[in-house]
């Protein structure tokens, strides 16, 4: 390992400069010097890591913030810190910028502070002053208000550094949770991600992975193996695919890491720099008054058949563009961002294809921390509801069914962002109130002509109410009369109609136009909730 000699210049015995005093350099041996500084901070761990970290499929520090931020934009931070470690040889051993880059760039215009930790110096792992770096940009970003990224590339707490990189970790620990809320915050895991590591970016807004070279657990498959006598590997224990598909701890998955990078400035086209902020508006290309036929035809008549909430989404947003979070993750619902005549919207969506859009444990959580980020930041909730209730299940509810799905129900209470909701087709039972609906202090509500708004489904509630006539002879006979009576009487959205519930039945072909205008009046509405420390989300 080469170790850094601390960009000592050599001692100025050729006295090129007889009339300085000994030990002053010359004004160009100290620009020297700095060049020579910044050219060794540039190298990282030297070439024969970076060969080896661009070998293993990943890309350096450096390269990641150059695609991240504008080109030119990225001012760095710290370079030239180094560790203050002696144990285990390390006092011979030091790096400039001590196996972090930090620093704030731009991405589309806006300022963003990054930190990228560098796998060529000691593994990336973090120690006393490597963690102090990140704390300041961390502090810097909230007090400025910008957003922060970090490129998570790392193998933990740095072991030589004992309780002092603890420490470290705690301190960011505690910058993330201050700063949530106020800042976004996104989390790029680009190799291992291991132990008490992981817990910045869990507490942050998003996390990113990367198939095949991201890893994140809190043991390894080693630990897990002695402990549990369990075998597993990295890629089946904390891979891509695990936590964006079964975990839900990641929100979005590429392929590559340039992918990522795309995607991660996409994400931060929607937000707002901070909570006091608006998010962007972007001119739309798209006519705000279009409509769109195809939303007559997309709910199916028979109401057990599922169509694509995919389909209604893309055909009423900006330019069809929905930028899809925990897109493999509970796909029961749909969350993710778009834009209504260019400003920015978080939509939360059932989606009828998969377990009929019933809500359950996974799509609770999913939803509930989609809103709650959406109402930090001041983005406008757009809610489309095809909801036939919570998943039935002993699993369900031995897994805390209760508890979960009350956090969306109080996501969706405490958000005093705009809140617009379209019901597509059934809102039934416990889900009718928490998909956004009036009494929750939703905005605008509308339903379209297919929409059934009601305690149950039409056989549920005559199985109930008729039960015992429906057990003598005649029964079957009957059944199909009451379910049709019900159906009639409360498959339909004019029952709530009739009472406000709703503000309108529209066409489903009007859609796009109606929630544009319903936005322009409610985006600046103001709510507030009762002072309070903080509330108490069923956790
Ligand atoms: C110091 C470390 C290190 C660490 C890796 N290195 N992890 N140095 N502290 N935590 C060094 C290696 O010694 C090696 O140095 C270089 O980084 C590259 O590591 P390799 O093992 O050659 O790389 P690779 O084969 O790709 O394996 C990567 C790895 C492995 C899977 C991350 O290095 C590993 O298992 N590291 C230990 C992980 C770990 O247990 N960390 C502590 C977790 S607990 P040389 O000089 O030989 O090239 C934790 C607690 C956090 O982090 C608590 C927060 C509250």
């Amino acid at each position: 390992m080469a170790a850094f000699r601390m960009g000592k210049t050599k001692k100025n015995t050729s006295r090129l400069r007889p009339d300085l005093p000994e030990g002053v350099l010359s004004q160009r041996e100290a620009l020297e010097r700095l060049d020579r500084m910044t050219e060794q901070a540039q190298e990282g761990g030297g070439a024969a890591r970076i060969e080896k970290q661009h070998k293993s499929g990943k890309l350096t520090a450096r390269e990641r913030i150059a695609l991240l931020c504008d080109e030119g934009s990225f001012e760095e931070i710290d370079a030239f810190v180094t560790h203050n470690a002696h144990e285990f040889g390390l006092a011979d051993k030091k790096f400039l910028g001590d196996g972090v880059v930090t620093g704030v760039g731009r991405v589309y215009g806006r300022p963003v502070y990054v930190f990228a930790q560098d796998f060529t110096v000691f593994g990336g792992s973090l120690g006393e002053r490597y963690g102090a770096k990140i704390v300041k940009i961390m502090e810097q970003a909230l007090k400025n208000g910008c957003p922060i990224i970090g490129f998570n590339d790392s193998g933990g707490a740095r072991i030589q550094e004992g309780v002092a990189s603890l420490g470290a970790y705690a301190d960011i620990f505690l910058r993330n949770t201050l700063a949530s809320g106020v800042i976004p915050q996104i989390s790029a895991i680009m190799g291992p991600c291991a132990g008490g590591a992981v817990y910045s970016p869990a507490i942050t807004d998003f996390v990113f992975m990367v198939e095949g070279t991201s890893h994140m657990f809190v043991t390894g498959p080693n630990v897990i193996k002695a402990v549990t006598h369990e075998e597993i590997d990295m890629e089946g224990l904390g891979g891509a695919g695990v936590h964006g598909e079964t975990s839900g701890v990641s929100h979005f998955t590429s392929e590559s890491e340039p992918d990522c990078i795309v995607s991660i400035k996409k994400l931060l086209s929607f937000l707002p720099q901070n909570n006091l902020e608006p998010p962007p508006f972007v001119e739309p290309d798209d006519d705000p008054e279009r409509e769109d036929d195809r939303l007559d035809r997309i709910v199916p008549d028979h109401p057990e058949k599922p169509y694509n909430m995919l389909d209604v989404i893309e055909t009423i947003v900006d330019d069809g563009d929905f930028f899809e979070v925990h897109k493999n993750y509970a796909q029961n619902l749909i969350v993710g961002f778009a834009r209504l005549g260019g400003h920015s919207v978080g939509i939360v969506a059932q989606q009828p294809m998969v377990l009929a859009g019933c809500l359950d444990i996974a799509s609770s959580l999913k939803g509930a921390r989609f809103v709650r980020f959406c109402d930090a930041f001041n983005i406008p909730l757009v809610t489309f509801e095809d909801v036939p209730g919570f998943l039935p299940g002993v699993n369900q509810e031995h897994n805390g069914i209760i508890k979960h799905g009350a956090k969306l129900l109080y996501a969706y209470c405490e958000a005093t962002v705009p809140k617009l909701c379209v019901i597509t087709r059934k809102a039934y039972g416990g889900a009718y109130c928490v998909m956004s609906s009036k009494h929750i202090r939703s905005d605008v509500n509308y339903a379209w002509p297919t929409a059934e708004i009601a305690v149950m489904g039409a056989q549920g509630a005559v199985n109930i109410l008729y039960a015992r006539e429906l057990a003598g002879a005649d029964g079957p006979e009957m059944q199909q009369k009451l379910i049709s009576d019900y159906r009639e009487r409360f498959s339909n959205p004019y029952d709530a109609a009739a009472r406000g519930y709703i503000d309108g039945v529209i066409r489903p072909r009007e859609t796009r136009k109606k929630l544009i205008h319903a936005l322009e009046v409610v985006r600046h509405k103001r709510d507030v909730n009762p002072p309070k420390k903080h509330g108490n989300i069923p956790l």
